[in-house]
């Protein structure tokens, strides 16, 4: 039970998904040594914020939108890459708060996502079976037997990385560069250049409209500073618990336990064993944290997960994000959307509809096809709507940069073009402009959801 919790406890149960095979444990423990002196990345005080922002999430009244890199790695690693995630999480942002008529709780995927949970221990290549790539904080992609080492000392790289990009994103936060009108600017560059454009001009054109509007009546930057600023949090998949039991810190104000390495930390689908090491892990902290639900979860396990995971049923602590596959999420989350709402747990309910719809392509490309992402949001949305929930929020595996991963989108990626500029470290992310495209189709969902319901509510 918790009285016995340490940020340390959770090395007497089992831990799927993490190396056992560092050749020098001495070195791992120097280590994590190191990075127990190293200044935390994140403020208690900060995480509690975003706690208290998706507690009005889990309360209907504003939305969570999460995304970034499937992996971040040291050599994508660079301002540019940072800055165009940035924005554009922002830029979808504006388009959701104007649809949805809610503030939007932005969270990135970023400073710190490295670790990747793979379905094989070994990969087998011409008939050399080398340890998988599991994440540049643990091991190199290269196919050789020393980059596919653990390397302890890639923890203090992730470390500093992390820290950099943070350092940006709060500069960019705080500094202008998130300026409403710029952010708004940007977007209707893309409208113009976008084969979908004329579908997304009215919306584009109505902002810009309230944004002029607000002006004419004096609601400014200057007056207003709120406009060009963002509150702008950070998460990852909390994996190697080497690392995050290392950035765990007694909170001086509260007396208690946060993981200091980002605001919020999920529990990945293949981790979330109930007597596992990372559901004891995330016991004692007091982050918001959240919990991937794929398609073989029952409503009783999940039932288990949540009296363990947020015993004191607080809003804002647990995000639960469904993660079905577009072909499996009406099947799916009924039964989980039921067993949350009859017993009155305090969750965000969001959708990842990125991990459920990986497929690989005839030329052996590992993708996504749009479609099947915006499908699994829809049914989202329609399944959380007929069982009386918010539908709080979706969690996207994105870049800003020009990629070709995931298929289609309105200047449809194809099959034959994959091979242009597919960057990705591990799973197939959506480009800038799919990514935007995304954003205006669930804004037009979201917009009919809302005409819908003032529709019904003249009704009566
Ligand atoms: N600060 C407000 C918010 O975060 C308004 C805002 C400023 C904003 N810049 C933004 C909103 C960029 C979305 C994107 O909601
Ligand atoms: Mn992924």
């Amino acid at each position: 039970m918790t009285e016995h919790w340490t940020p340390a406890s959770w090395r007497a149960k089992p831990a799927k998904h993490m190396p056992s095979d560092y050749p020098d444990p001495a070195a791992l423990s120097q280590v994590e040594q190191t990075l127990r002196r190293m200044p935390p990345l994140v403020f208690a005080g900060e995480a509690r914020r975003l706690k208290a922002l998706l507690g009005d999430v889990a309360a209907g009244k504003a939305f969570l939108l999460q995304g970034g890199d499937c992996a971040e790695s040291f050599k994508e690693f660079h301002a540019d890459n940072i800055r165009d995630t940035f924005r554009l999480i922002l830029q979808m942002a504006v388009v959701l708060t104007f649809a949805g008529g809610k503030p939007v709780v932005k969270v990135g995927r970023m400073a710190g996502q490295f670790g990747k949970p793979r379905s094989s221990e070994v990969e087998v290549q011409a008939n050399v079976a080398l340890p998988s790539y599991r994440g540049d904080n643990i091991n190199g992609m290269e196919f050789t037997p020393e980059a596919r080492t653990p390397d302890p000392q890639r923890l203090i790289q992730a470390y500093g990385q992390s820290a950099a990009t943070l350092n940006l994103l709060r500069a960019f936060a705080g500094g202008g560069y998130a300026d409403l009108h710029n952010i708004h600017r940007w977007t209707l560059g893309f409208v113009a250049d976008s084969p979908q454009g004329a579908r997304y001009r009215e919306v584009a054109e109505k902002i810009s409209e309230t944004l002029m509007f607000m002006e004419a009546i004096g609601v400014t930057p200057e007056s207003q500073p709120a406009l060009h600023q963002v509150e702008f949090f950070t998460s990852h998949e909390g994996l190697l618990l080497n690392f995050e039991e290392a950035m765990t810190r007694v909170d001086s104000t509260s007396g208690d336990w946060y993981d200091t390495s980002a605001h919020l930390l999920w529990i990945g689908e293949r981790t979330r064993d109930l007597a596992g090491a990372h559901v004891e892990y995330f016991k004692g902290i007091k982050n918001p944290i959240g919990l991937k639900c794929g398609p073989t979860l029952e409503a009783d396990e999940l039932s288990r997960l949540i009296d363990v995971l947020n015993p004191k049923n607080e809003a804002g602590r647990l995000t639960l994000y469904g993660r079905f596959g577009y072909d499996k999420i009406e099947d799916r989350l009924p039964r989980l959307l039921k067993a949350t709402q009859a017993s009155g747990r305090n969750v965000v309910w969001a959708i990842d509809p990125m991990h459920g719809n990986t497929l690989t392509a005839a030329n052996g490309y590992k993708t996504r096809p749009f479609d099947r992402i915006l499908s699994e949001v829809k049914s989202f949305v329609e399944v959380c709507k007929a069982e009386g929930v918010h539908p709080g929020g979706v969690h996207l595996e994105m870049t800003g940069q020009n990629v070709t991963e995931c298929l289609g989108g309105a200047r449809a990626v194809a099959e034959g073009d994959l091979a242009d500029r597919y960057h990705t470290h591990c799973d197939p992310r959506l480009n800038g402009e799919q990514a935007l495209d995304l954003a205006f189709l669930v804004a037009e969902k979201l917009k009919d959801e809302r005409s819908g319901a003032a529709r019904r509510a003249t009704a009566v």
